[in-house]
């Protein structure tokens, strides 16, 4: 059995709990309690987990998706909180990067006090760049192979001046391999969705995927796309789905409407039982 609750979100679903852009979920699965992903900086985590009853000092890992702020702003916190867990990074996650647009550059790499603290501590954490069994079926998919779709790395650049491209390459997701299917948690899905079935159906063939959970980065991404994903989620034996954080909200009302009920948009407090 696998207990999921939503830390930290765009969005909440009860008073007392705090919205933030960014993301963080709590997992308990075996005797593993995993933080995957952080938030962003500030005490949102750690409000959210004390108000949801989230004892952070019992993780025995914590896993970052990729390396933007509103992913990996919280680790100093979470470092501080879940002092005994093992900490995953993938490759690349420590790099510079920025958001360029008409409306100004934002400087969203990993908070300079969290890239500080990795680098003192360097002991600490384990950097991933393939898959790991952080406990019985609890994997890492290390990141995600595959061509990005435009949509995913729109405006993402690794200089604030220069021209090179970034589209987090080191992107990763967990999944939970449980007896009837997987259950995959994404953070903010800058590989594509299409990048991440392929990844799951090379590492666990044949495996059905009974849901999807988190960032899923539609925001901008076309009808036909959204549509061929629930396409492949349907064949894949998905009855689950709980968009989060960067999905969209035209992409969220497309899946609602071709999974109903199934599909629930994930907010801080949410808990879900596999
Ligand atoms: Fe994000
Ligand atoms: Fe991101």
């Amino acid at each position: 059995m696998a207990n999921l609750t939503i830390l930290v979100d765009n969005y909440v679903r009860a008073k007392g709990l705090l919205a933030q852009h960014g993301f963080a979920l709590w997992c308990e699965a075996g005797s593993n309690r995993i933080l995957f992903d952080t938030g962003a900086e500030g005490d949102v985590l750690r409000s959210n987990a004390e108000h949801l009853g989230v004892d952070l000092s019992t993780a025995t890992d914590i896993v970052l998706s990729h390396g933007h702020w509103d992913h990996g702003g919280g680790l100093d916190v979470a470092m501080d909180l879940c002092s005994s867990a093992r900490i995953w990074i993938p490759s690349g996650a420590l790099l510079p990067r920025w958001h360029r647009s008409k409306s100004g550059n934002r400087d969203i790499a990993l908070p300079q006090v969290v890239r500080s603290r990795l680098i003192v501590e360097r002991k600490r954490w384990q950097e991933v760049s393939e898959p790991v069994e952080l406990g019985s079926g609890i994997w890492i998919t290390g990141p995600v192979p595959g061509a990005r779709p435009d949509w995913t790395h729109r405006d993402l650049w690794r200089n604030e001046l220069l021209d090179i491209p970034d589209d987090v390459p080191e992107e990763q997701a967990m999944v939970l391999d449980m007896p009837d299917g997987m259950v995959v948690v994404a953070g903010c899905a800058h590989y594509g969705i299409d990048n991440l079935l392929d990844r799951l159906g090379s590492l666990f063939p044949g495996r059905p995927l009974v849901s999807l959970v988190g960032g899923m980065h539609l925001e901008s991404a076309p009808t036909q796309v959204v549509d061929r994903m629930v396409e492949r989620l349907v064949a894949m034996g998905s009855r689950c789905l709980v968009p989060c954080h960067c999905s969209g909200w035209a992409a969220q009302a497309r899946l609602h409407g071709k999974f109903g009920a199934h599909c629930e948009p994930g907010m801080v407090g949410k808990r879900l039982q596999f």
